[in-house]
């Protein structure tokens, strides 16, 4: 499953480097080629001789190495690899890869590439339990980043708890899934996201509370199931994830425009929050108070995106998945929804301010279809998105 595939490992200083040696000897026993690379701190645990013979290759430390810069420059470094594995990952080299430094040679690379990366956390257990450790993983894994482990355990530190990096054995499982095929492979899936932002002059414009969060982790997740994923987001808070075409729009009418742009998709989802009005006469200059009253904004009708592709009669994707974002009598109104708009399965939500979901970084909800309900118990954005690509593999691939 590993034959060929390539592997950039970045190797940080942590006593767990020592089972990075044995990592090398599992992932080449599978044939993977792994380019090591080594931090400073790590050649205090291991040495670059070890490392490179194990590997079998050249092994990268600087960030300034004119050598390695004529061979291969950094930037292809950082790219020409399947998957970026960090082990172990330090709580220094997840807070530089959190915060976006550049300052040696592995930050440069994690920040350079547009690779999946996997970190294997490794630390002592204050440490990782601190919480600006927890708010770099919570950064991480928001940017696409894949974790293993840390498990529970003794430390060398004689500590107990959590920090101990994932075993080898465990680190090539990740590894070997980070990179498996995926029922989506092949599959194109569209996904809108985010609110839209509909302007009043070239300086106001009518938003709503969508954080854009849901539709991002959706098309993460369908992504991991090897999908090829259209991502046509609206002006959203947290950032679009890595290894999906990204489209970025203002307006609904952006947003129609874009997704009838996009070739055929075999399913698509609409998560976005798309403003149901746009302000018809809205000018190109910025509304003064001049003293002669108040505005007057008058409202045309947005036109409706899932609907319009619901209803398509030639290539429409086989399987529409709509989403309803509902205050009262949720269940009633989100299935009038899916008959209404014509899609095939309807995620409702409950976004009512006490239940803190807009905005929130949980939801709770029931899928609809045409055989009937099924409510999902409350759980991260995250696993809803997981759960829902998996139901979405199984109805398409
Ligand atoms: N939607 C869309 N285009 C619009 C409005 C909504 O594609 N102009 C999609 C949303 O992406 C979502 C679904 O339609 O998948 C339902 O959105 P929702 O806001 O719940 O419903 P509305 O159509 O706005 O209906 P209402 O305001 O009456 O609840």
């Amino acid at each position: 499953m590993l034959a060929d595939k390539h592997i950039l490992l970045i190797i940080g200083g942590g006593i767990a480097a020592f089972k990075s040696l044995d990592l090398i000897r599992r992932l080449r026993e599978r044939s993977a080629k792994v380019t090591p690379v080594l931090t400073k701190a790590g050649s205090q645990f291991v040495t670059p001789l070890s490392v490179s013979a194990l590997a079998g290759e050249k092994i990268y430390q600087d960030l300034f190495d004119l050598t390695a810069e004529a061979e291969m420059g950094h930037i292809e470094l950082s790219r020409a690899a399947d998957l970026i594995v960090v082990a172990p990952g330090t709580a220094d080299l997840m807070a530089k890869m959190a915060g976006g430094f550049a300052n040696d040679l592995a930050s440069t690379l994690l920040l350079a590439t547009d690779t999946r990366v996997l970190v294997a956390p490794s630390m002592n257990v204050r440490m990782w339990d601190h919480p600006a450790t927890q708010r770099n993983l919570a950064t991480l894994k928001g940017d696409g980043v894949l974790t293993v482990g840390p498990n529970e355990g003794d430390m060398a530190c004689g500590e107990y708890g959590y920090g101990r990096m994932a075993e080898p054995l465990e680190i090539v499982a990740a590894i070997e899934t980070a990179l498996s095929d995926g029922p989506l492979k092949g599959k194109h899936v569209l996904v809108t996201s985010g609110p839209t932002h509909e302007p009043i002059d070239p300086v106001r414009y009518i938003a709503n509370r969508s954080s854009g969060a849901q539709g991002t982790a959706i098309a993460r997740a369908l992504a991991a199931l090897g999908a090829d994923v259209t991502f046509v987001t609206g002006p959203a808070d947290v950032p679009p994830p890595q290894g999906v075409r990204v489209v970025k729009v203002q307006t609904a009418a952006e947003m129609l425009a874009a997704v009838t742009d996009v070739p055929h998709a075999e399913a698509a989802v609409f998560a976005a929050a798309v403003a149901d009005w746009r302000v018809s006469n809205a000018g190109p200059s910025k509304i003064k108070k001049d003293g002669n009253g108040l505005p007057t904004l008058e409202f045309a009708e947005n036109p409706d995106i899932l609907a319009t592709v619901s209803k398509l009669t030639k290539n429409r994707p086989s399987l529409v998945v709509g989403f309803a974002a509902e205050t009262d009598d949720v269940i009633a109104n989100a299935t009038a929804k899916r008959l209404r708009k014509g899609c095939d399965w309807i995620v409702a939500n409950d976004v009512s301010p006490a239940t803190g979901i807009m905005g929130g970084a949980e939801n709770d909800v029931t899928l609809i279809t045409a055989d009937g309900s099924e409510d999902w118990p409350r759980m991260g954005k995250d696993d809803v998105a997981k759960r829902l690509a998996a139901k979405i593999a199984e109805a398409i691939a």
